[in-house]
């Protein structure tokens, strides 16, 4: 009799157990399958491309900083293929990851994938780029993408000192993917400061590409991008044209650019925009060959990421400072945006060096 009670006992306290971390499990989110054998809970975290620096600065510093607070991290590249970005979800879902933190490739390929990640009540956090057209996505941590786009076209409005000069001065125009909705903001925040100017005429595009459709550029691709700009310097500066400024939205089209200034131009250099400080762009920076980039702390994203991802596991709400700006097709997206700066060849060292993001070595 004694040996029943207790069995019975035994039952009901095993019963609340399982009850207590079934709770647990649902307010974080996460699945009681999700742990190793070490505890441990394992992030997935998929990024696009080892191609681009900066996606290889992004996930370092997520895995670093997510395995110093008590992560396992599933760190993946998708060599810029929608489709093996989507196997590599389907996988980390299938593997039941706590949480998946998406630097997408193409912001409305995942839909699909991520209506299972919401099924298993996996949260999702898009990184840097925002995930369209689901409502599952969690979070959304990235910097304040306009305001990128503002600080380049501020920057040749002051370098041409368009407010007081006659001009006109000559100018083109590069953006990125069609497929990344950073790519709009970054046009519309230059595009902005610099279309009154051309309303006036005191700004010309020689070659007449203005529509975000004509100066975008497939992957942010390097390449693609000199091809435009040599096709756009053969045909409208071959006759001695003064190119005067190249708004480029990032540092891989900057690059582009540069190229094909070198190889197809012979005028004076003109003012040429970037974004991200890579280290090639810095060193074109300190060479004359680009005027300025936008320096965007990756750091600082991945610490604001890691943020997210340990209030969603405490079953807690994360730091965000904007509900209004991200709005996905399906809601507005909570997000944290971190503060972008812009970067020349006056401030680079205090802001590159000094603060450690790169050593004296890597601008050699
Ligand atoms: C990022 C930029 C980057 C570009 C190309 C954008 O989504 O915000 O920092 O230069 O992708 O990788």
């Amino acid at each position: 009799m004694k040996k029943r009670l207790l069995g019975i006992l035994l039952c009901i306290v095993m019963v609340f157990a399982l009850a207590a971390c079934g709770t647990k499990d649902e307010e974080t989110g996460g699945k009681s399958n999700d742990k190793d054998s070490d505890g441990k809970k394992t992030i997935g975290v998929c990024m696009p491309t080892k191609t681009l620096q900066r996606w290889n600065q992004d996930g370092d510093y997520v895995k670093k900083q997510l395995e110093a607070a008590g992560y396992k991290v599933d760190l993946q590249y998708a060599d810029d293929d929608i489709q093996t970005q989507v196997t590599q979800v389907e996988n980390m879902i299938a593997n039941n990851v706590s949480v998946l933190v998406i630097a997408s490739i193409d912001g409305d390929s995942l839909g699909t994938v991520l209506a299972q990640a919401k099924e298993k009540n996996i949260p999702v956090i898009a990184h840097d780029r925002l995930i369209m057209n689901t409502d599952a996505v969690t979070y959304y941590a990235t910097f304040d993408n306009y305001k990128v786009g503002q600080k380049q076209g501020e920057y040749i409005e002051k370098a041409l000192d368009l407010k007081n000069a006659a001009g006109p001065f000559n100018i083109e125009l590069i953006t990125g993917d069609p497929g990344d909705n950073n790519a709009k903001f970054f046009f519309s925040g230059a595009m902005d400061i610099l279309q009154p100017y051309i309303d006036s005429g005191k700004l010309v595009v020689v070659s007449g590409q203005t529509e975000f459709a004509e100066v975008a550029t497939a992957e942010w691709k390097t390449e693609k991008a000199q091809n435009r700009m040599e096709s756009i310097l053969s045909s409208f500066y071959a006759d001695g044209t003064v190119l005067h400024a190249v708004m480029a939205n990032n540092d891989s089209t900057a690059l582009g650019v540069a190229n094909a200034l070198t190889s197809s131009y012979s005028g004076p250099w003109p003012i040429l925009t970037g974004q991200d400080c890579d280290i090639a762009n810095v060193k074109n920076m300190i060479a004359g060959k680009q005027s300025m980039s936008v320096f965007k702390d990756t750091r600082e994203l991945a610490k604001q990421v890691v943020l997210m991802v340990q209030a969603i596991m405490e079953g807690k709400d994360a730091p965000i400072n904007d509900t209004e700006t991200y709005n996905n097709g399906v809601f507005n997206v909570p997000t944290y945006q971190c503060e972008p700066v812009y970067a020349d060849v006056n401030n680079y060292r205090e802001l590159l060096i000094d603060s450690g993001y790169y050593t004296e070595d890597d601008l050699k």
